[in-house]
């Protein structure tokens, strides 16, 4: 199985990052195709946690040669932030590449950001601030600035003149603040550029080839599917392809080399940031919820919001993505319910409706149709095969496969590496 996708199912936080790692261990190469340091993805390994950002989880793995793919925008100071803490952490980073086209955030856009938001005032979409918005905004502008432009001055300064001779104006104008200046951030980006030079590859070439000698390649979605662009919940997503599709388009490797497409789905659903959230608990069940699965953000500390396993969600992404397997995570989280509602469909103005509605009014006017599953009591943190949990939790995993039309292949039943159910490898080994 060399070729193999993670990607979200809901609105992030699933655990990408523990299951990149759990994969990962057995994997050559680990390639993030999407998204920047918006993303905060945990690792947990014999006790010790590790917080990712912009660098593939699959860093914490000795044998893996981690790849930033073209797709990723890249915040080149906290690049080397996250290089150090790791390094700190006794991880070695001396194999991560970084692809020439990978786009840069320069400082102004995390600036843009956060103006932008201001702006909407109560319409904000609740973003992490780190200038992931402006920055996919000015790659399809074509004023973007990539990682190769670090190594021609001239033209780096050019690149970043003709962004300012758009936003200086925003700036200036609207906002009445000072420009930015084009020296000033051509200098800050060059400062980079000897430190970035040794990471820098064709990402496409490296992995096609590595493919072609039968390697294993994992490809890390930052985000998820109800947050790309294109498929998820408009306006309140990012701004990134943070489905399947997006492997292919953020790294250079064609539809047809993919074996696997493998969603993250927890038991339950949460969401940081604004926008429609069918099944969210806005009351103490969902804080018990929150308190219960420590569902605060890693990237933004925010608190999450949550709610019940929303299966009209998790359909939508077993198609958008072509789901061959689901990996539920979290499952022990919800141990000590007497029973659990999991919404089977939603009902828009009266009529009981089983697919995601295409229109966002919809969505919004959309209300969870429940089913009540039978809780359990036990502790399931120690089950490490699917027969060892209650028959409860056994039939609600079943229920949630059915309804979601995926085999769930995965089971997490703990934040550790060891803490798994695997009812089907998700590698031949
Ligand atoms: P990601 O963004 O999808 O990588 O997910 P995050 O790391 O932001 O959030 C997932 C959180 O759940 C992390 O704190 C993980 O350590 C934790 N986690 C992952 N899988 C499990 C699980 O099966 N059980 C429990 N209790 N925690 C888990
Ligand atoms: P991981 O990879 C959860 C959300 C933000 C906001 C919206 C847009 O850890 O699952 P952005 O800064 O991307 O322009 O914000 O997207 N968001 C995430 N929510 N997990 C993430 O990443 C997220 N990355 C962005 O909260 O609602
Ligand atoms: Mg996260």
């Amino acid at each position: 199985m060399p070729a193999i996708i993670v990607v979200g199912g809901q609105w992030g936080d699933e655990g990408k990052g523990k299951v990149t790692d759990l994969i990962g261990q057995d994997t050559d190469y680990v390639v993030k195709f999407n998204g920047g340091n918006n993303a905060g993805h945990t690792v947990v390994v014999d006790g010790k946690k590790y917080a990712l950002h912009l660098i593939p989880s699959g860093i914490i793995s000795p044998n893996v040669t981690p790849i930033i793919g073209n797709g990723v925008v890249v915040d080149l100071e906290v690049l080397f932030q996250e290089i150090e803490q790791l390094q700190a952490d006794g991880i070695d980073t001396s194999k991560l590449k970084i692809s020439t086209a990978a786009h840069i955030i320069p400082s102004y856009n995390k600036v843009m950001d956060q103006l932008s938001e201001r702006s909407l005032g109560n319409r904000l979409i609740g973003t992490t601030g780190r200038g992931i918005g402006p920055t996919y905004a000015d790659k399809m502008n074509r004023i973007g600035l990539r990682i190769q432009d670090l190594f021609d001055a001239s033209i780096l300064r050019q690149k970043v003149q003709s962004a300012l001779d758009r936003k200086n104006f925003t700036v200036t104008q609207k906002y009445g603040m000072e420009a930015f200046d084009v020296d000033a951030i051509t200098a800050e980006l060059l400062a980079y550029a000897d430190r970035v030079r040794p990471m820098v590859v064709d990402c496409s070439k490296l992995i096609n080839d590595a493919l072609d000698c039968g390697k294993t390649v994992l490809f890390e979605a930052g985000q998820a599917t109800m947050l790309d662009i294109d498929h998820g919940t408009y306006p309140f997503v990012t701004s990134s392809s943070a489905t399947a599709g997006g492997a292919c388009t953020g790294t250079g490797v064609g539809p047809t080399r993919i074996d696997r497409v493998v969603g993250i789905s927890k038991a339950y659903v949460t969401r940081v940031g604004e926008g429609p959230f069918p099944t969210e608990l806005d009351n103490e069940v969902g804080e018990g919820l929150r308190q219960a699965g420590g569902e605060f953000g890693v990237t933004t500390g925010r608190p999450r919001r949550t709610g019940w396993f929303d299966a009209v969600i998790s359909r939508y992404a077993t198609r958008v993505n072509g789901l061959t397997d689901i990996v539920l995570t979290k499952l022990d989280v919800l141990t000590g319910y007497d029973c659990i509602p999991v919404c089977v469909a939603y009902e828009v103005d009266g009529l009981r409706i089983d697919d995601l509605p295409s229109d966002q009014t919809s969505f919004h006017h959309a209300q969870p149709i429940f089913e009540e599953l039978p809780g359990w009591t036990e502790d399931i943190s120690g089950c490490r095969t699917f027969a060892e949990l209650p028959e409860n939790a056994q039939a609600y995993v079943r229920r949630l496969e059915e309804l979601s039309g995926c085999q769930i292949s995965v089971i997490g039943v703990g934040p550790g590496r060891e803490a798994i159910i695997e009812r089907v490898p998700l590698l031949d080994k």
